[in-house]
């Protein structure tokens, strides 16, 4: 496979390879059938480049994306990528998603966030394949690579060597490490993504998330979005709306625009359920990003609601944490299911402290997160923790929270039934550490 990517390059005078030099072709057929269908796409390179002296430029391998159409749902595929002239891969065989309908479900949807590249990625990923998903959710936070230096050393802090800059090294070839550890998974698993925080990786000119945007698929164009930071897609009777928690989201911006719009071309007799993900955590009682997405909250939370989203998950916190329905704080039956599996096992820390336990609760003003701009988190003005920044006991929209490395899997059984269980890596692979069934009640729940 050599000549299809090349290698990449990471020093001071790099030269991007030519993605034109190489095709992207996908040939493909009906499992067990030969190969008689083909798909041409396209190639690229990025580059990730500091305007500082002494930090390494990467340019990265060709990196392929081709879209295969036409496909029949729920429909087991075999497919060779590579260019016919220089090289072809080993065979893998991925199934589409069924149609959508309200009878028509993917059996086992994984969801994780966090992941990294450790011994803990290793046993979660471990546990997550012997699960057998269908689809794979991954709620940011991916491979950690600008937690190393550019000579690929390893950083404790992520902005050690600029701290007065926004601009932090990143050592790139992690992203190749990570592709490579994944792709037995996901060169047979559908892997859908959404931007976490340590996907930003700003570098010279401002730009960001390049390798994140580069390296990904995303709807985008077909769930008529501009951005690679938030798209749409169904997966059979489930509409799945992926949110940029570093993106513009206020009610003028143009995801804002685009949530609304989408979430009302929704027709819930086809796509029943509605998910919506992404990294940051509105609802979470660790102190770790306590209430840090509380703009992103103000902001889109009562577009959740009117819409009736079903569930959100959520990432960034690395811990699991399961929330009853709740909406403006406050307990409500028609409010979102929150779950929080930021515990896919990368190399921070994991969160164990809460901040509703004596001496815990944080110092307001250090809670907002300067990619996720302004500040919104304010004492609560009703409930038990009236004007109080935290609760002083577990607060009762938490059903469960653990500090234990997992992963989550979600089997939606029919139009107002899904079963919810969370696996713990400690536990043997099947064994569930918090299991519930989250139920609808479309009768009572009217939608706008
Ligand atoms: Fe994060």
């Amino acid at each position: 496979m050599f000549d299809i990517v090349g290698e990449f390059q990471i020093g001071d005078d790099i030269s991007p390879l030519d993605p034109d030099s190489v095709d992207s072709v996908v040939v493909y057929g009906l499992y067990g059938h030969p190969l008689t269908h083909q798909a041409t796409g396209y190639s690229l390179v990025y580059n990730q480049l500091y305007p500082y002296e002494g930090l390494q430029n990467y340019t990265s391998g060709i990196i392929h994306h081709v879209r295969l159409t036409g496909l029949r749902p729920n429909t087991l595929y075999q497919y060779q990528c590579g260019d016919p002239l220089q090289g072809m891969s080993n065979l893998y065989y991925f199934k589409t998603m069924p149609v959508s309908g309200p009878k028509s479900y993917p059996s086992r949807i994984a969801v994780v966030g966090d992941l990294g590249l450790t011994y803990n990625t290793t046993s979660t990923v471990e546990h997550l394949t012997s699960n057998h998903p269908d689809l794979i959710l991954l709620v940011g936070d991916v491979s950690y690579a600008n937690l190393y230096l550019t000579n690929g050393t390893g950083a404790d802090c992520y902005s050690c060597s600029f701290p007065q800059t926004p601009i932090h090294e990143t050592y790139q070839p992690r992203w190749d490490y990570w592709g490579r550890y994944m792709q037995p998974l996901i060169s047979n698993v559908p892997i859908m993504v959404i931007e976490g925080n340590h996907e930003i990786e700003l570098q010279a000119e401002n730009q960001a998330f390049v390798a994140y945007s580069s390296r990904f698929a995303f709807p985008s164009e077909e769930s008529g979005s501009l951005s690679t930071l938030y798209y749409s897609f169904n997966a059979g009777g489930v509409h799945f709306v992926m949110l940029g928690a570093y993106a513009p989201y206020d009610e003028t911006s143009d995801q804002y625009k685009w949530l609304e719009a989408d979430m009302a071309s929704v027709d819930r007799k086809v796509t029943p359920w509605l998910v919506a993900t992404f990294h940051a955590p509105w609802y979470s009682t660790y102190i770790a990003h306590y209430r840090e997405a509380e703009c992103m909250r103000v902001a889109m939370e009562d577009l959740l609601y009117k819409c009736g989203v079903d569930i959100v998950f959520n990432g960034h916190v690395h811990a699991y944490e399961r929330l009853n329905r709740v909406y403006n704080y406050t307990l409500d039956p028609c409010a979102p299911v929150y779950i929080t599996v930021g515990d896919g096992g990368n190399r921070e820390k994991m969160a164990i402290t809460h901040a509703d336990e004596p001496g815990n609760c944080p110092e307001p003003s250090t809670t907002p997160d300067t990619y996720m701009g302004g500040f919104c988190a304010f004492n609560f003005t009703s409930g038990p923790a009236a004007g109080k920044f935290c609760w002083d006991e577990q607060p009762e929209y938490s059903a469960y929270r653990e500090s234990s490395f997992g992963h989550g899997i979600l089997e939606v059984k029919n139009e107002t039934h899904a079963l919810w269980t969370w696996h713990r890596n400690r536990d043997l692979y099947r064994a569930a550490g918090d299991q519930i069934y989250i139920v609808r009640q479309p009768e009572k729940c009217q939608v706008e």
